[in-house]
């Protein structure tokens, strides 16, 4: 598993992450079985959110019951939790009043001390960035949160953030598969005319995170579009699979650690935020962490994605 200093902090992370938004259902011996088999593969990382599961806290509180981690085991990983969404409506709430009180939330469901990365789910129209300022702060005295990050944020949201926010936002975590790929395919299609690829919808968001030093963390690296299933064996995509197959082969790996590897290959240094709750599955994707694609493997499973390279 490839690891590196996450920029802005001293945590050593690897680059290939599990997100649990899907565990409630599952008993302890199978989060202890998925979370074991993360970390034989390397994997320490672990992404949650306030909002997972069907109760707020509640995948949170079933990855705690299920782990009973003592003090020196969780001081071995990383815990990363997100706030900022009201499920009930839903809308965004980034007030100090509605941070605080979620990391609190989230720090009682964990059975922890203290948070290490804590993002901004989902920009909230109404920000107030000196009140967010204000809640890092009180959240950061406290030593209840190390590091701050956001999630699906443009880089003028950022900005604005940043004026008035005095800690580095080391993350932003935002949707990226092969298939769902306009973070770096409206790049590749740049200036050109009818072509829908070409439309910025992120507004240079890669860019921005590489200039800065922000790690781009994907969520979904599976899935083909927004929560419509996977790509990998769907007959939805029979070229890309064949291209997938073929590297799995010369590789010796299997297909989904290829799938990883065109996130992992990418030079941001991105992390693949995996959301399966099949331990096999976990143990295939870590063995994509640092699979060496060639430029022209990267660039082939792109077009097989139905993506354009004019
Ligand atoms: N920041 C955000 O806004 C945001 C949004 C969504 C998610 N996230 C984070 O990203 C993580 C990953 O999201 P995701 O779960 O949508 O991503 P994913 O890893 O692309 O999808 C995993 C889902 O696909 C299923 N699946 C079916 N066939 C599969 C195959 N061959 N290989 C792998 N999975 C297969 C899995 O089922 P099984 O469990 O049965 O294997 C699971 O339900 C979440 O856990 C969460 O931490 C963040």
């Amino acid at each position: 598993m490839k690891t590196f200093t996450l920029p802005g902090t001293d945590l050593t992370v690897p680059n290939v992450v599990l997100g649990v938004m899907r565990i409630e259902d599952k008993t302890d011996e199978e989060v202890r079985t998925l979370v074991g088999t993360a970390m034989d593969s390397g994997i320490t990382f672990f992404d949650h959110a306030d909002v997972y599961g069907s109760d707020v806290h509640g995948c949170e509180r079933r990855f705690a019951e299920a782990m009973r981690w003592t003090s020196s085991e969780r001081e071995q990983v990383v815990l990363q939790t997100k706030a900022g969404i009201v499920p009930e409506g839903p809308y965004f709430d980034y007030s100090h009043e509605h941070l605080v009180r979620s990391v609190e939330g989230s720090l009682a469901a964990l059975g922890t001390d203290w948070i290490d990365i804590l993002l901004l789910h989902r920009p909230d129209a109404l920000v107030e960035p000196e009140e967010v300022a204000r809640a890092f702060d009180d959240l950061a005295a406290a030593g209840k949160v190390r590091h701050f990050g956001v999630s699906n944020h443009t880089p003028g949201q950022i900005e604005l953030l940043r004026r008035s926010v005095q800690q580095p936002l080391v993350a932003n975590q935002l949707q990226l598969s092969v298939t769902h790929a306009p973070l770096v395919a409206q790049g590749v299609a740049a200036n050109m005319q009818a072509l829908d690829q070409s439309i910025s919808r992120d507004v240079g968001t890669l860019d921005y995170c590489r200039l800065h030093d922000i790690t781009v963390q994907a969520w979904s690296p599976f899935q083909a579009g927004f929560f419509t299933g996977v790509f990998l064996g769907s007959p939805d995509y029979p070229e890309l699979n064949a291209v997938i197959d073929r590297l799995a082969a010369q590789y010796d790996v299997p297909a989904i650690a290829i799938a990883t590897a065109w996130i992992t290959r990418h030079p941001a240094q991105m992390q693949v935020v995996l959301g399966t709750t099949t331990p096999e599955r976990v143990a295939g994707a870590a063995l994509g962490s640092d699979v060496p694609l060639t430029r022209a493997e990267w660039y082939e499973m792109f077009r097989a994605a139905g993506y354009t390279v004019p």
